[in-house]
């Protein structure tokens, strides 16, 4: 008889957060003893805007399961209009994700600011919460590393 292992899902996330604002409240998340888990791997970058849609789906081709983009609120940019840059990438990456058959769910963008610590631990437990409801992803693995 043949014993079948079963691997329990671990996700791999990728939250990529601005330094001037989601970055300070996942530092205030952690100063104030707020959990999220820690399947979330921070990525710290000057401005949401830095994050080139490039960088998330090299993200899911190195097998993340879902990648989150954090930064200021609109308006509170540190530098200005970034983050309306960010909005407007982000939206023609939905639909590109849409074409390639990746749920948009495993993409998200969210605004945190420096004093939203609570926000934060929140917004990350959601997320994580709707990546293990999805399972792995299988869309855009990078099909050469694996056996
Ligand atoms: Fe935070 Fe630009 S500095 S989004």
């Amino acid at each position: 008889m043949q014993i079948e292992e079963k691997k329990e899902f671990k996700p791999l996330i990728v939250a990529f957060c601005c330094n001037w604002c989601s970055y300070a409240g996942a530092d205030l998340a952690g100063s104030s003893r707020l959990a999220y888990p820690a399947d979330v791997k921070i990525i710290r970058v000057p401005c949401s805007c830095r994050v080139n849609p490039m960088f998330i789906l090299k993200a899911f081709e190195r097998g993340a399961d879902g990648v989150i983009l954090c930064g200021c609120h609109p308006g509170d940019c540190h530098y200005s209009t970034g983050n309306y840059y960010t909005r407007r990438r982000m939206t023609l990456l939905f639909s590109m994700l849409d074409y390639i058959g990746v749920e948009r769910e495993r993409t998200r963008v969210e605004w945190v600011s420096a004093a939203e610590g609570a926000r934060f631990s929140k917004v990350m437990n959601d997320f994580v919460a709707k990546i293990y409801e999805l399972g792995e992803n299988v869309k855009v693995g990078d099909l050469r590393c694996k056996q």
